[in-house]
C-alpha cells in the first residue's frame, strides 16, 4: 500500500480510500460494517470516507472504538447549508464516529458556483470554521459530485477549500459540464496548488461489466494527480481486488520514482 501526503493538509493517507457510501447495501448491522472497515485496515487501508447522508458514520465509529484513532484518517461530509444545522451535523459526526476530531470535513456535493460563492453555504462554512478553531475539525474541503467546468473553477480558486473529492474515470462517464480532458486539467491545477485530491465514480458506481473492473480501477491508480482513489467497496472480494491493484500500483510508482 502506498501512503502519501494529502496535498498540503499535513495528513498522511493510504492511496486507496474506503468509500463507505454503500456499506449498508451488504452490511445490515453496524457491527458487520465495522468488521469490513477493520478488514480493510488490516490490508493497509487507512483512509476512510463517509458522510452524514450515507448513514454509515456509526459503522466507522464502531471500528474506531476498537482501534487507536490515529491509525486512520476519516473524511466525512454534510449537505446542510445553515449554520446551526451544520454545527449540529459536526457534533453528530463526532458522536457517531466515536472520535473527538474529524480529520476532513467536506461541504457535500457543491453543485454550482453560486452554491459555494454566493453565500448559499456560508452558514455551514462558518460552522466548519468554528469547528476547526475549536479543534473538532482539522481540514475543510468539498465534494463536487459529478460537476466540472465552472464548479471546479469555483472550488479550486477558493482559498479555504483544502480538499476536493471529484468524479474521474477512464471514459469521463457521469461528468456534467465539460469533457474528461478538460476535467483532468482542472484536477492537475488543483493538485499543483497543493489541494488534497480524491477521485470517485472510478468504476461508474458499479455500472460497468464485472470483468472490466480491474482496468477501470487501474486507470484511477495511474492518475498521478489523484492522491486518493475512493472506491465504494461493499464486499470482501472488492477489498481483495482493490488492495491488490493498489499494491501493484505502489510498486510501479516506486520503481518509476527511483528511475527518475
Ligand atoms: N458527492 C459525494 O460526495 C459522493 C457521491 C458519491 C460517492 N461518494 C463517495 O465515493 C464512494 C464511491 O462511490 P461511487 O459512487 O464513486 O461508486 P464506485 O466506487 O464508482 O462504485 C462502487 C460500486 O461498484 C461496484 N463494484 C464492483 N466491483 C468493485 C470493486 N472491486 N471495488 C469497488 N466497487 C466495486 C459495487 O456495486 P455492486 O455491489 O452493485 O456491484 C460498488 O457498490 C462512496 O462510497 C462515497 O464514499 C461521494
Amino acid at each position: 500500500m502506498e501512503y502519501l501526503n494529502y496535498g498540503k493538509t499535513g495528513l498522511e493517507i493510504s492511496r486507496l480510500c474506503y468509500g463507505a457510501g454503500r456499506l449498508q447495501d451488504t452490511c445490515k448491522t453496524i457491527e458487520a460494517g465495522a468488521k469490513m472497515m477493520l478488514k480493510a485496515l488490516d490490508e493497509g487501508v487507512t483512509f476512510w470516507d463517509t458522510a452524514e447522508g450515507y448513514g454509515t458514520q456509526p459503522h466507522l465509529g464502531e471500528a474506531v472504538r476498537q482501534i487507536n484513532r490515529d491509525e486512520i484518517v476519516i473524511q466525512t461530509k454534510t449537505a446542510v447549508k445553515e449554520h446551526d444545522s451544520a454545527a449540529a451535523s459536526i457534533d453528530k459526526a463526532l458522536k457517531e464516529l466515536q472520535s473527538d476530531y474529524i480529520d476532513v470535513m467536506l461541504l457535500h456535493a457543491i453543485s454550482s458556483p453560486d452554491d459555494l460563492l454566493n453565500r448559499e453555504r456560508e452558514g455551514a462554512f462558518d460552522a466548519f470554521r468554528e469547528a476547526k478553531a475549536a479543534g473538532k475539525v482539522r481540514i475543510i474541503g468539498c465534494s463536487t459530485h459529478v460537476y466540472t467546468g465552472p464548479v471546479m473553477d469555483a472550488v479550486i480558486d477558493h482559498p479555504e477549500i483544502d480538499v476536493i473529492l471529484t468524479t474521474a474515470n477512464k471514459e469521463g462517464r457521469m461528468l456534467e459540464g465539460g469533457t474528461l480532458d478538460k476535467h483532468l486539467e482542472y484536477i492537475e491545477r488543483a493538485y499543483n496548488l497543493g489541494k488534497g485530491i480524491s477521485i470517485m465514480k472510478v468504476v461508474v458506481a458499479g455500472d460497468i461489466p464485472e470483468e472490466d473492473m480491474p482496468d477501470w480501477i487501474e486507470w484511477g491508480f495511474n492518475l498521478d494527480t489523484a492522491h486518493a482513489i475512493n472506491l465504494g467497496m461493499t464486499k470482501e472480494s472488492h477489498i481483495n481486488l482493490d488492495v491488490g491493484i493498489a499494491r501493484a500500483s505502489a510498486r510501479k510508482r516506486l520503481i518509476q520514482s527511483k528511475a527518475a
